[in-house]
């Protein structure tokens, strides 16, 4: 090898090591390119909770738990207090999953209209029916149908926990139909009513959490939305949304 030759291999040597370096510098910067945007991406649109009336039902309610389980969502479920005493192994499963449990009285009845007694009846049964189940918690509640008065009001000793989006699931029984309400009217800080005794519902409130969590929201539980907003819920007070205050 003369000098002309060995200069030449010693270039080409450079040439290499000069492109490996920039390929390496690239792989390194993309890759941070790639984690800024996660970063970026992290905060949420908005919060938004689901929550199903009238379970736990064996069939429907399961499948439920399973889908939010694969999808590591929390939801909060009104429970009707006779169904509870059917189905106490839904129950603590729910508990076991990080979801929240609610009062949606003992046999479904309007409390709207009742007296002390009679609302105390409805409600206490269930919360001793629930608090053998999962220990000694305090429980929202969720009245029938939305019917609310003062005797309610004074009597409920819990909060009182209505909605913002009804999807009235319950009376079309159509999937696109309940998963068309929840993308067009959702938004941060709305509380969504669903019912988990449908297949239809079930998979359509699947399908909503798989579109409510593309679009960037993040599915709270209603407990969790108060503590987000920093408000403590209050006993006898009715809520139907927790908007961000501006
Ligand atoms: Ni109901």
């Amino acid at each position: 090898m003369n000098g002309k030759q060995r200069s030449r291999l010693l270039w080409a040597a450079w040439v290499v090591a000069f492109a490996l370096a920039v390929s390496a510098a690239w792989v390194i910067w993309s890759g941070e390119e790639e984690a800024a945007q996660t970063t970026a991406a992290l905060p949420p649109k908005g919060y938004i909770a689901l929550t199903f009336d009238d379970g736990p039902w064996p069939k429907t309610t399961e499948a439920l738990l399973d889908g939010l389980a694969q999808r590591g969502v929390k939801a909060t479920f009104f429970l009707v207090g006779e169904q509870v005493a059917d189905h106490p192994d839904t129950v603590k499963r729910m508990e076991d999953e990080g979801h929240q449990i609610g009062l949606h009285t003992w046999h479904h009845v309007p409390l709207k209209g009742m007296t002390r007694e009679e609302i105390c009846a409805q409600l206490n049964k269930t919360r001793q029916t629930l608090q053998a189940l999962v220990g000694p918690e305090d429980f929202m509640l969720r009245p029938p149908y939305g019917f609310v008065d003062e005797t309610l009001e004074h009597w409920a000793q819990a909060p009182i926990i209505c909605w913002s989006v009804d999807t009235e699931d319950w009376k079309s029984k159509n999937v696109d139909a309940i998963v068309q309400v929840v993308t067009q009217q959702a938004g941060d800080g709305d509380i969504i009513l669903m019912h988990d005794i449908f297949e239809t519902s079930v998979t359509a409130a699947l399908t909503c959490v798989d579109r409510l969590l593309e679009e960037g929201y993040y599915l709270v539980t209603v407990e969790d939305l108060f503590a987000l907003r920093g408000e403590s819920p209050q006993a006898g007070q009715v809520y139907s949304s927790l908007p961000e205050e501006p």
